[in-house]
């Protein structure tokens, strides 16, 4: 019989912990597959990559000649991102909130501040993509409303949002990934979303037996 967790709210905190213990399986070595295939479908100039751990699929758009923003409220990532790409970078102190990591030779910027502190204004734009792998599967449910919003602000208005979500009984785990129904999404992405891909997937953790991963493409 399957036991059934509670599910926890996670706080920054919780994230910055999982860092340090390395409780890091959502991290994939490679591109995300999905990204790739879609890419000429979903293609902009700017792209913005929310709650980006260290993906390197940040890599991967720069290489498509994208100007990439990312945000992560933990700075392990983001400092291993750098490291482990050997990418020469900056960095500034904006204010107590707020840090920035530029690259110095491509054209990835990433923020490390909440997300859900910031304004759409921080990122000096709005973007032709949001690619969005492992960020709304990893927020709070009674946070996907802000975020919606915070997102559909920070979409360029030809602008289009690839999210990739996962279905499956999050009860086992109790932490994120948290599971995205066809009705979460008419609910928290009440845009124009299609859906372009669904596949059974190799869930990360060895718990879950079975992960369908769903992808959207959402316009405003
Ligand atoms: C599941 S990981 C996904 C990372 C990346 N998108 C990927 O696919 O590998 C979620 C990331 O979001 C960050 N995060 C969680 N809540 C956040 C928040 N409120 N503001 C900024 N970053 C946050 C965590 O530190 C973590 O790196």
């Amino acid at each position: 019989m399957t036991m059934e967790a509670t599910i926890k709210n996670y706080k920054l905190e919780d994230w910055s912990r999982r860092w340090v213990d390395r409780e890091t399986a959502f991290h994939v070595a490679g591109v995300n597959h999905i990204l790739q295939n879609f890419f000429d479908q979903v293609r902009g100039d700017t792209v913005f990559v929310p709650l980006c751990g260290k993906t390197l699929d940040m890599l991967w758009l720069a290489q498509q000649n994208c100007t990439v923003v990312g945000v992560d409220g933990v700075e392990t990532p983001v400092q291993e991102f750098f490291a482990e790409n050997n990418l020469d970078y900056s960095v500034r102190q904006l204010n107590d909130d707020v840090k920035i990591y530029k690259a110095k030779n491509v054209d990835i910027t990433i923020f490390i501040c909440d997300l859900f502190a910031s304004k759409p204004e921080l990122f000096g734009m709005q973007f032709d993509l949001i690619w969005d792998r492992g960020s709304f599967v990893a927020i709070n449910v009674d946070e996907r409303a802000k975020y919606t919003c915070l997102l559909s602000n920070l979409l360029a208005p030809e602008g289009k949002w690839f999210l990739v979500t996962v279905d499956y009984d999050d009860k086992i785990l109790g932490e994120p990934p948290r599971t995205v129904s066809e009705e979460d999404m008419r609910q928290f992405a009440p845009l124009n979303f299609t859906k372009v891909y669904s596949d059974l997937t190799k869930a990360y953790n060895p718990k879950v037996e079975e992960m369908i991963e769903n992808a959207y493409v959402i316009i405003k």
